[in-house]
Parts: structure tokens; sequence; C-alpha cells
């Protein structure tokens, strides 16, 4: 990652601030998924709060005191609001790390003023789940005042919330001289910059997924910049239907086949390649645990696919064997069943193999967890924390919560 990211142009990093003394709110995204068992809590995956670990620490260690903040879910309902208290997360935190978490019941609460001035070098502060103020999501400059009133640094390491144009994503930076990104956000850009930016060639971008309408604006993106397009996922089944394929009752998206058949002349008019499956796993309903390999592209009137079958798997990996950037966005088939799993596995595996020949990117959201649950998740150059905000920066969106850090527009 030697070149220079354009991402981050006029955006201050953690080596630019003196944190000796200095009050800094920390905004993190800790929205990471959990299950709950009677009054139990379980945090079912940890990688966004381990991703902030450096940052927090970095501050700490440069005499920092930190407030830190994050959303958690969505509590819009006053019923469920209970389920989406940020404890467990402190919790798990101050576990992870060594140090004492000391909750602040109300994010919009002033004790954070005068408890500041108290920490000791293993305490931080931590706001309760910020949308439990409606301010946060109505990006209020009340609250962000309120935020100010005791903050010296602004730090946003939260790259998944970034694409928000929320109260401590975007408001509170409005208010503070002194603010700039952690490191995951640096890493964050840094990764999707060198593919968007800098490719290396062959570049290979594997889509997947329910939809192509998700994916519309993406395709656009890269269709200039990427060699071949892979496809799997329901998306696949709506470019077979535009080609003419019979994919019996698989989810189609009939108002996108039209638009997916042009797009598929103006990819053949650039000389780009797209590899769609050759052959399908099936099944008669989606109650079934028991899948047939559908040898052809084409798929019996009374069936429906579930995933790529094992000569697609095979010639997706052999395509990916020569490539030296690849971008992997979207699950190649209903992966959370393991009988419908050996697809998005398989791509996960030939991303894997790559390790070291090529850059790889996973842009966030399912095929993150994809990556994550096919075991080989460390062998890939980056997975993204952010899922929506990953694929609205590659396709050229500008983040609210990058765009307020930038000392001038670029
Ligand atoms: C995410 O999980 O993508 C981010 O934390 C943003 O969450 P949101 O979609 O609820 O704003």
């Amino acid at each position: 990652m030697a070149k220079e990211s354009v991402g981050l142009k006029g955006i201050l990093r953690l080596g630019d601030f003196e944190f000796k003394d200095q009050n800094v709110f920390l905004r993190v995204d800790f929205n990471v998924p959990l299950s709950h068992e009677g009054n139990v809590t379980k945090i079912t995956n940890d990688k966004r709060i381990r991703a902030a670990i450096p940052t927090i620490q970095y501050i700490l260690d440069h005499g920092g005191r930190i407030v830190l903040a994050s959303h958690l879910g969505r509590p819009e309902k006053e019923e469920e609001r209970h389920l989406y208290r940020i404890e467990p997360v402190a919790a798990h935190l101050g576990e992870l790390m060594g140090l004492e978490v000391i909750l602040i019941e109300d994010p919009a609460s002033d004790a954070p003023k005068a408890l500041m001035q108290t920490l000791r070098p293993k305490q931080i502060l931590m706001l309760e789940n910020l949308r439990y103020d409606e301010g946060e999501v109505e990006n209020s400059s009340e609250l962000a005042a309120h935020w100010s009133s005791y903050t010296d640094i602004y730090i946003n390491d939260a790259f998944g919330a970034c694409h928000r144009a929320h109260a401590s994503i975007e408001a509170l930076p409005k208010l503070v001289t002194k603010k700039g990104i952690g490191f995951l956000i640096e890493k964050e850009i840094s990764n999707l910059d060198a593919v968007i930016f800098h490719p290396e060639h062959p570049y290979v971008a594997i889509l997947g997924g329910a939809k192509v309408s998700d994916k519309i604006p993406v395709i656009e993106k890269l269709m200039d910049v990427v060699d071949i397009f892979i496809v799997g996922g329901a998306m696949a089944y709506t470019f077979l239907a535009a080609q003419g394929v019979a994919v019996g009752k698989s989810r189609v998206e009939k108002d996108k086949v039209g638009f997916t058949k042009e797009m598929l002349g103006r990819l053949d008019a650039r000389n780009k390649k797209i590899l769609l499956p050759i052959d399908h796993l099936v099944v008669s309903d989606l109650g079934s645990k028991t899948p047939s390999v559908s040898p052809t592209a084409a798929i019996a009137a009374d069936m429906l696919g579930v995933d790529i079958g094992p000569k697609t798997i095979a010639l997706y990996a052999a395509e990916l064997r020569s490539a030296k950037a690849v971008f992997w966005n979207g699950p190649m088939g209903i992966f959370e069943r393991e009988e419908f799993s050996k697809g998005t596995f398989g791509i996960a595996k030939a991303l894997a193999d790559l390790n070291g020949h090529a850059h790889t990117i996973v842009g966030g959201g399912d095929s993150a967890a994809a990556a994550e649950a096919s075991g080989y998740a460390d062998q890939m150059t980056h997975i993204s924390t952010g899922g929506g905000a990953s694929l609205e920066y590659l396709q050229g969106e500008k983040l609210p919560g990058l765009e307020i850090l930038r000392a001038r527009r670029y």
C-alpha cells in the first residue's frame, strides 16, 4: 500500500494529534450481532470491537481520556429498546483490553464533563447506545453541541457508520476544530482505494447475493476498471434469465431482466468477461435439506437454485487463479445453511489461495460473515467491517463521516 490514499486526502490521522490530557470523543461502530436467551445477551461476532482496539490503545498510550460512543442496532420501538443496551458490548471490550469501561446511562448526559477529569489510566467512559437519543439519527446540532462541550479532540473510527449523516458522525465534528480518523478507517479506505484507483490486473469482481438491483451502482462503477465479473447467488438467475436461460422456480427480479440484458451488452461492447453459473445446486422447495446438482446452466421448471454447482466452483476458482486484484461482495448461495454453503466457501478458498499473490478485498456485510464462517478470513488482504459504507464508497459516493473531516474539498 505504498501509494497515497486518495480517499484520505486532507484528513488528519492519529499521529497528527497530541493526546496528552485531552478529552477525546471516539466514535466507533460497535453495531455487532447479538443473540438473546432470556436475560443473557451474547455477542455472536466481535470483529468490529476487536477492530477498534488499536485506536483505543493508541489514544490511551498517548495520555488521552476517552469517551467512547457507538450506535447499536435500530432501537425504534420502545418495547425493544432493552435489547439494544450497550452494556454487554462495553463489558466485552473491557475484558478484551483489561480496562474498566464506565457506562454513562444517558448518551446526552452531562456526566462525562466531570467524570473525564477523574479517569485513571485503565479507565474509559462509554456512552449508552447513541440511538437511544433520537437526536443521533436526526443529526441534531443540539445534541452535538452538548457532546462538543466536553470534547477537545474528535476521532472517528466507525467506518461502518461513515455513510450515515448522524449527529456523532457529522454534526459533532462540524463543531470541533481538532478532528481526524482512527487506524481502522485508515486501513479500510487505503484498502478500498487500492482497488478503486490503482488496481493491478487482471482485476476480478465477484458479485453475489439476492438482488441485481442492490448491485447496479457497483456494477456501473466497476464496469470500466474490472476485467472479469463473476456472478453467483440469486442475482445470477436474473442474469441467466436475461440470456433466455430457463431457471425454474429460482428467484428472478423480473423488472430487472431488461436492464440486466442491456448491461450484458455493455460489458460485451467493452470486451469484459462475465462468468455465470454453468451448473447449480437445486431443491424443490426451501424446506428441503438435500439439494441435487442441476448439471447445466438451465434449471428444471419445478426446481429452484440455492447455490452454485461443483463445475461452477471449479470454473470460478480457475479464473481467480491468475487474478491480481479481487473485490468480493455477496455470497454464492444460501451459505448460512451448511447444505447450501459449498459455493460460497469454495470462493473463499479460492481467494485464500491467492494469499500473497493478489490484493483480495471482501466488502462487508454478508460476504464478510461468509468469509469468516469459511475459516479462510485471515488469508485475505482485507475484510471490510462496513457493509453499506464499503459499497457506497466503492460506488463513488461521498461518505458524510469522511467529508466532514477533510480540511478542504479535493
Ligand atoms: C452497519 O451495520 O452497516 C452499520 O453499523 C450501520 O448501521 P445502520 O444501517 O443501522 O445505520
